[in-house]
């Protein structure tokens, strides 16, 4: 039997990464990893700790010492800091708000990266972030990067909020702070955001779930007829 592939998404906040890769991996029966939930938990601890998010030192120490789990939910994946469920409080704004200075630390990428690549090695995976098809898997066969305008990924993330009943800011609030973000990510020294020059883009502004779903179920059958 054709062993499972590695599947790298990758793109900025809201393009719709991990809604698209969740439901690719059930798709396949692959593995689904969210990579950015893995920096949002150490995010998080950090905050917790009451330590300085620019003290690379500090940061690097609780990346290192953290243990972070995933679980299958019913709706969400539910993810787990030192055994503690930490679902829902790595999505809080204070985490969003610090995560890219955090994700800028060195030893904190080494880290995460020797993590993931150990969750990907047997294939059969969706991993979806910022440097999967450029740093963590750059072999992967197939790699998508997927963007989306800044005015429809602050509404989907709007929209989103509000269907989760999150006390959210205004809109353009909320497209400012991922615009600042999104910079913060593709200006960073380590493993910058950029598409991998083999990836595909995928442009998903005027796509539906499903029409994105749809487009790299066929591109992994592609890739798969093509290794086979
Ligand atoms: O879901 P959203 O697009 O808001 O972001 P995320 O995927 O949860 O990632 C949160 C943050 O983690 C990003 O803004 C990056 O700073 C960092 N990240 C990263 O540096 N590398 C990855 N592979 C994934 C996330
Ligand atoms: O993982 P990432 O930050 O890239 O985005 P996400 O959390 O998967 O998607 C952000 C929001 O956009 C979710 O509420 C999705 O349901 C929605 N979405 C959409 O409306 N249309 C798409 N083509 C993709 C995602």
């Amino acid at each position: 039997m054709c062993k499972g592939l590695q599947v790298a998404i990758d793109g900025p906040a809201s393009a719709g990464k991990s809604t698209v890769a969740k439901l690719v991996a059930k798709k396949f029966n692959y593995v689904y990893c969210d990579t950015g939930a893995m920096y949002r938990a150490v995010t998080l601890e950090v905050l917790n700790k009451g330590i300085d998010p620019k003290d690379d030192r500090r940061v690097a120490e609780i990346a290192r010492q953290i243990k972070i789990d995933f679980e299958p939910g019913e709706t969400e994946q539910r993810v787990f800091l030192n055994g503690k469920e930490v679902t829902h409080d790595i999505r809080l704004p204070k985490v969003a708000a610090n995560v890219s200075a955090v994700a800028a630390v060195p030893a904190v990428r080494e880290e995460m990266t020797k993590q993931q690549r150990q969750i990907a090695k047997n294939g059969g995976i969706v991993m979806d972030g910022r440097d999967i098809g450029t740093t963590v898997l750059p072999q992967a066969p197939v790699k998508i990067f997927m963007v989306a305008s800044a005015y429809e990924r602050a509404r989907r993330r709007y929209v989103e909020n509000q269907a989760k009943g999150i006390n959210t800011t205004s809109l353009e609030e909320l497209q400012k702070a991922i615009e600042l973000r999104d910079k913060k990510d593709s200006t960073r020294k380590v493993s910058p955001l950029t598409q991998a020059p083999d990836a595909i883009k995928l442009d998903t502004t005027n796509m539906t779930i499903d029409e994105v779903v749809s487009e790299i179920s066929k591109i992994i059958k592609k890739t798969q007829d093509e290794l086979a």
